[in-house]
């Protein structure tokens, strides 16, 4: 089993002054903390970080038993510069970001693809009301909560899944999103509130209170 951590962001919308998998909630790198609840799930036997060219060597410092490779300027560029350089037949894809994350997401994910499902994506049901907008914020309607799932990392996929998912130049905010567009079935299985993406300077601030 590999896991490829996409950690070659630029974090423009956390604006902290270095990319974001970089950045330290308490005295850890986001990255760090990532890789060590791969690490610590158990189930994983080969990591694979991508992140900025100007940060391979501290990378290197930071996480020695993963493998790094340079990222790209999309985050799909990213997992597909990790996906070349493994031959697993089943890939675990989380962000870096996600750094709080609990190992036992990572084996609740890999227990579902152990039991056959080809894509697998952790997601929890969303607390607010959601209305759809016009271009000048007017509410055209009210979405069916219901019906939503805000969806985490990390993902799983049989690697001919993801690998054909990636084989076009695409790019979408997830990996199942090319997954979807290429026409596979994914299915959803209950995330974890902590692992919320840290995006903003808000979730930065959660995160460093919540370590
Ligand atoms: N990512 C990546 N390569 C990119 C863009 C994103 O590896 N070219 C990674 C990020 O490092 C992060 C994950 O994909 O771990 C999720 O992306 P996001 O939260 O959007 O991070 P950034 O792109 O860094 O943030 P922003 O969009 O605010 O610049
Ligand atoms: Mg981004």
């Amino acid at each position: 089993m590999a896991v490829l951590i996409p950690a070659a962001g630029m974090g423009t919308r956390l604006g902290e002054d270095q990319p974001k998998a970089f950045v330290e909630v308490g005295g850890v790198t986001l990255l760090e903390r990532s890789v060590a609840a791969a690490r610590d799930s158990g189930v994983v036997d080969e990591i694979i970080v991508a992140v900025p060219e100007t940060n391979t060597g501290t990378a290197h410092r930071l996480v020695p038993d993963a493998r790094i490779v340079v990222g790209g300027a999309q985050r799909s560029d990213s997992v597909r510069a990790a996906l070349a350089v493994t031959d697993a037949v089943l890939i675990l894809v989380h962000d870096a970001a996600r750094a709080l994350t609990p190992p036992s997401l990572f084996a609740d994910v890999v227990a579902e693809l152990s039991e056959g499902t080809p894509a697998v994506v952790p997601g929890t049901s969303v607390a607010d009301t959601l209305k759809r907008v016009d271009a000048a914020a007017g509410v055209i309607d009210t979405v069916d909560r219901d019906m939503l799932r805000a969806i985490q990392t990390p993902q799983g996929f049989r690697a001919e899944v993801l690998r054909g998912a990636h084989a076009g130049a695409g790019d979408a905010t997830d990996d199942a999103g090319l997954v979807e567009a290429a026409g596979f079935a994914v299915k959803v299985i209950p995330g974890d509130a902590m692992a919320f993406k840290v995006t903003t300077p808000f979730d930065l601030r959660l995160a460093r209170l919540l370590a």
